[in-house]
């Protein structure tokens, strides 16, 4: 019998060694076509998806990231909020949507419009037996990464994506999410905070035991710990001035 979606979305794993066997033309092309029929805010569509074939390029964003499965993998694909179309439009006539270009509400929608978008692509490799992981890496150098990819004002990237097939080296189960009862608030926002403290306490033992299971003991990690070290850090304070330059979030 045929896996059900939610099957599938149980079995989630990010991959990060592939086989040396590239996605042919018309996979990469159903990928994308996966994403374009993500839900889109108004229909407004404000995301690209760049495909690279490129070694150089490949090679030049793997610098940027610094992780070796940017170049090694079946596929990269970036993802882009992309409102240069519109602006195209805009321009040709003579149109009032520089505001709506401009503000903090179109940068929501476009970086929502993405994650849907590649949502969609990664179940469907993953329904096709491949595996994929997202690359938020590319963001260490956003400057660069638009001057490779030559991305015009109105665009910005937001990750990338390989995708390929799991190498056997590629050992591990589905890391565990918060509980259920912390995510899921019916009708009221649960904010007592001994009850959050409380759930997050009982995860952070779990994932402690998951990590140290996974590296024979070699990282004993707990959620909070791992994710008051991350969040503790100042990261990528250029941000702002990136989008900016680009013609983001100005109003
Ligand atoms: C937007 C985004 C960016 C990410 N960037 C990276 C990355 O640069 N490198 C990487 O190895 N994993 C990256 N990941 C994968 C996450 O680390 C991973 O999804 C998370 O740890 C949960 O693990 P799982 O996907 O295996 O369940 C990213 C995930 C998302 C959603």
């Amino acid at each position: 019998m045929k896996q059900s979606v939610y099957d599938l979305t149980q079995q989630h794993r990010s991959i990060r060694q592939f086989k040396d066997e590239p996605l042919s033309k018309e996979t990469i092309k159903k990928l994308v076509q996966a994403g374009q029929m993500a839900s889109t805010s108004s229909y407004v569509q404000a995301y690209s998806i760049i495909g690279i074939s490129d070694p150089e390029i490949k090679e030049a964003l793997k610098e940027i990231s610094g992780q070796q499965h940017v170049v090694d993998n079946g596929y990269l694909f970036v993802f882009v909020i992309d409102y240069y179309r519109h602006h195209l439009i805009n321009e040709a006539t003579e149109g009032n949507m520089k505001p709506s270009l401009e503000s903090a509400e179109g940068l929501l929608v476009g970086t929502i419009d993405v994650a849907l978008a590649a949502e969609n692509v990664a179940l469907t490799a993953e329904d096709m037996g491949y595996g994929i992981v997202f690359l938020g890496s590319l963001r260490n150098d956003v400057a660069k990464v638009s001057e490779l990819l030559g991305l015009p004002e109105h665009v910005f990237p937001l990750f990338g994506m390989a995708v390929g097939v799991p190498s056997e080296d590629e050992q591990g189960s589905p890391k565990q999410r918060l509980p259920f009862e912390h995510v899921f608030h019916e009708n009221k926002y649960q904010s007592a905070s001994t009850e959050q403290l409380e759930q997050i306490k009982q995860y952070d033992e779990d994932i402690q035991a998951y990590y140290e299971q996974r590296t024979n003991g070699q990282r004993s990690e707990s959620w909070s710990a791992q994710i008051s070290k991350m969040m503790g850090q100042k990261t990528r304070p250029d941000i702002l001035d990136r989008l900016n330059e680009k013609g983001f979030i100005k109003r």
